[in-house]
């Protein structure tokens, strides 16, 4: 897809569609007169809709125009909501939003108006904006139903052409950040695409071989780490949970630059995600409701790839380490037990009481190897746990992290990418309940404050800054919204990149 940025006049720009925001406020000039002539043009079509109710501001309600003395052959008037609340999240959902409307129609090129008022908001420059609105139209074209089936005919359009038009704006200065959204978006396609395949498609190894492929593709550095190996290097808790399972474990890394390198902030950045490939709960198995979904517990390996990918091509020299642990959660006769004991690669024993949790342990000797391989600065992003969703849903991502200044730089990265996040505390006084009799620490402990719990056992193997990402709730929807299709969200790709990419604007 090509993306072009115009200071042209909305009704001068060629296009099969013409996106054109509604905000629920009476929009100022040089909108206003925009919007009038607009409307002149279309035989007054805006008004009488809107006066009828079938044009509406609220955000990602949509309605289809017929164009008439315009460049674009059809108009889609969609709703912004008020402008005093477009920030991030909206830009995004509503760039999103407008390729979902066009689902099953016939359309190469599409054109979005954006309006002055919309280049001009607090904490929004018309660049975030425009990044954000490429990124929301290539993320919005996304449809898990394209994977397995050959005969889908009613996916968003894939388009040949974006036109971004924004009058008396610095074309120049928009045109590098447009390119950029449309690399992020299409990184995370990338980790949608695999989060969404199934657990008979793939396993560790071909999580693996898929890592393999992209680090190739791009030029990435990639050692995958085998159950011999693994056992070698001591890493006890990550061997334990792919014991019942035929498909073996792999510990994925991937890299850029060279060993030692550190990034314009003299840090090396180490992004870690959770590759459970199937998570059945092992020996403490989990209920056969809803089971299906633990497909999706390899999103954060997914997410971490996808991301390391994106950076490298925005970023060619960025020094940057991405982890995937990835195994496979069964029962078995050589499962590990509730009660096993074993030996954490950082030296610590810890007690298995619970096999279903299984992330904190494969995690938690990856975080030890990411820092072992120089890794300065730590984030791991994991379907870690259920009751993250229970206490936030699926549009907000739970978040711990130590020093506060560390998370609140990975908070702001989000912020700018239009993703939301919540901080959980780490309070200590929940530690005592992780302790075990036989071991150092025990992986679960009394289901109260299980989220914090979850937090509290993980920091046991970081000893520099970290942040912790629960996507439980946020990594797949189990309905579709305006703004994205059922399936995999691609969640926390975005924040990912931004905050690599920070290391590479002073170099
Ligand atoms: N992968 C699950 C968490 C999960 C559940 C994510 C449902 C998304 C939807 C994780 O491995 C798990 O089973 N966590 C347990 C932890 C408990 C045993 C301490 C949980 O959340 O119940
Ligand atoms: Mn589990
Ligand atoms: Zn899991």
């Amino acid at each position: 897809m090509q993306i072009r940025v115009v200071s042209d006049q909305p009704w001068s720009v060629r296009a099969d569609v013409l996106a054109v925001p509604i905000t629920s406020d009476e929009p100022a000039e040089p909108d206003a007169s925009t919007l009038v002539e607009l409307d002149r043009r279309l035989d007054g079509a805006i008004g009488d809709y809107r006066r009828f109710g079938e044009i509406d501001a609220s955000p990602y309600r949509t309605a289809l125009l017929r164009g008439r003395d315009l460049g674009a052959a059809w108009v889609l008037a969609a709703g912004a909501g008020a402008s005093e609340a477009f920030d991030a999240v909206v830009a995004y959902r509503f760039a999103a939003s407008l390729e979902r409307r066009l689902a099953g129609r016939r359309v190469t090129s599409l054109a979005v108006w954006l309006p002055a008022a919309l280049r001009a908001r607090p904490g929004l420059s018309a660049a975030d904006l425009a990044m954000l609105v490429a990124r929301g139209v290539v993320e919005g074209a996304y449809d898990p139903a394209l994977l397995y089936r050959t005969d889908y005919t009613e996916a968003p359009p894939q388009l040949e052409e974006l036109v971004l038009i924004a009058p008396g704006a610095d074309v120049g200065a928009l045109q590098a950040a447009v390119a950029r959204g449309m690399t992020i978006g299409e990184g995370a396609r990338i980790a949608r695409d695999l989060a969404n395949r199934a657990s008979n498609d793939v396993s560790p190894a071909a999580l693996a071989d898929a890592a393999t492929d992209l680090a190739r593709a791009h030029g990435l550095a990639i050692d995958v780490i085998g159950p011999e190996r693994a056992t070698e290097l001591g890493m006890g808790m990550f061997m334990a949970v792919g014991r019942g399972s035929d498909n073996p474990p792999r510990l994925i890394v991937l890299r850029n630059g060279a060993d030692g390198a550190r990034d314009a902030r003299g840090r090396l950045l180490a992004l870690v995600g959770k590759g459970v490939t199937f998570d059945s709960g092992g020996i403490s198995i989990k209920p056969a409701d809803r089971m299906e979904e633990m497909k999706m517990d390899k999103t954060g390996a997914c997410t971490v790839i996808a991301a390391i990918v994106t950076a490298k091509r925005l970023a060619p020299d960025l020094p940057l380490l991405a982890l995937a642990p990835a195994v496979e959660n069964m029962p078995g006769p050589h499962s590990t037990r509730p009660g096993d004991i074993v030996r954490a690669l950082n030296g610590k024993r810890v007690e298995i009481q619970n096999t279903d949790a299984e992330g904190r342990l494969i995690l938690g000797d990856a975080l030890t190897y990411a820092e072992r391989l120089g890794g300065t600065h730590l984030v791991d992003v994991a379907t870690l746990t259920g009751a993250v969703e229970r206490a936030f849903g699926k549009q907000i991502t739970g978040a711990f992290g130590v020093p506060q200044s560390w998370y609140e730089e990975v908070a702001a990265a989000g912020t700018r990418q239009g993703e939301r996040y919540w901080q959980i505390p780490l309070v200590e006084d929940y530690v005592p309940d992780m302790e075990s009799w036989y071991a150092d620490l025990q992986n679960s402990g009394p289901a109260d404050g299980s989220l914090v719990k979850s937090g509290l056992f993980l920091r046991q193997f970081v000893t520099r800054p970290w942040v912790h990402m629960d996507i439980g709730g946020s990594a797949y929807l189990r309905k579709a919204t305006a703004w994205a299709p059922r399936g995999a969200t691609g969640v926390t790709h975005a924040t990912l990149v931004e905050l690599a990419l920070e290391g590479a604007q002073r170099g």
